[in-house]
């Protein structure tokens, strides 16, 4: 099972939309896939359109007792539609049966302390222990680099840091990559690679190309071949808690395939193992 932390010490950067995003391209390829919103805000939770009123625990409560849950029972199926109507019933892929959530919660922000305590940082990896029928899971993570993000670090294979072309935000990813080097030595040896997408790129922006040319000679080969564009239309969709891939348009379709090629950038089929360890 891959497990694929999204994270960024900066606000607002994209996490919560490259998670979405990923999660799109998962379900429309078929792929078992479970987002875990570590997030306290939970805003992956109501993008993925995850109904009211669920008799699942959320994530704070979960975490709270680890080993005593099976996380399979407190999985909730995201609310996106089909891709086309009636597909679920002629069981095409990736219509409905392939993406779970573990909702989010503001009382995951009780764990938001720079704790360093082994015990604390493996409650994630604990519950996710328990689950067996995901590929591929991903995790949304909050703004921080506090007890939230380091959980999530501690229970990843993978790492994903999301960056914008501006100036303070390379200068963020810079040092969230040398807090995870260092994290990952001590607490996280499992993550196997770390590596950076550029999210809200304007490729007809001087200082965004100029930004793109220093992400490259700073993070090298963890800088990811897919960068993401300022979309128009992004937060209509997300507004509406649809997936990118069943949205009209050709703007979408365009962003969606990008989604599908990050994806493939990043996932690593069961049984195949990572050429690049960093
Ligand atoms: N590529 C994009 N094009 C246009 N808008 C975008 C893009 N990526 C993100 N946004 C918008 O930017 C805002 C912040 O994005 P998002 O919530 O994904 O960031 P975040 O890093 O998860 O934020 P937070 O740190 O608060 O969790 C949202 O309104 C989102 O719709
Ligand atoms: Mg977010």
């Amino acid at each position: 099972m891959q497990i694929i932390s999204i994270s960024s010490l900066k606000g607002g950067v994209g996490k919560t939309s490259v998670t979405l995003g990923l999660a799109s391209a998962a379900r429309a390829q078929g792929i078992p896939t479970l987002v875990v919103d570590m997030d306290p805000h939970a805003d992956a939770t109501t993008g993925l359109g995850v109904k009211q009123g669920q008799h699942t625990d959320d994530i704070g409560t979960l975490l709270e007792r680890p080993r005593r849950i099976s996380l399979a029972d407190h999985v909730t199926p995201s609310g996106w539609p089909d891709l086309a109507p009636g597909a679920a019933e002629a069981g095409i892929p990736g219509n409905g049966k392939a993406l779970d959530v573990v909702r989010g919660s503001s009382r995951t922000s009780l764990y938001e302390r720079p704790t360093t305590r082994p015990r604390e940082l493996r409650r994630l990896a604990t519950l996710l222990e328990s689950v067996t029928r995901y590929a591929l899971v991903l995790i949304d993570c909050p703004p921080a680099l506090n007890g939230v993000t380091r959980m999530a670090w501690a229970a990843s294979t993978d790492v994903l840091l999301v960056a914008e072309p501006s100036l303070f935000s390379v200068a963020g990813t810079e040092r969230t990559l040398r807090a995870l080097d260092l994290f990952r030595s001590e607490y996280a040896q499992g993550v196997r690679t770390t590596g950076v997408v550029a999210n809200r790129v304007r490729p007809a922006s001087t200082e965004h190309q100029f930004r793109l040319g220093e992400m490259e000679r700073m993070y090298g080969d963890r800088l990811l071949p897919v960068a993401i564009p300022e979309q128009s239309n992004w937060q209509q969709v997300q507004g509406a808690a649809w997936p990118i891939h069943a949205w009209p348009g050709e703007t979408a379709a365009q962003s969606a395939l990008l989604f599908e090629e990050l994806l493939a950038a990043l996932h690593r089929p069961q049984g195949r193992r990572s050429q690049r360890r960093h």
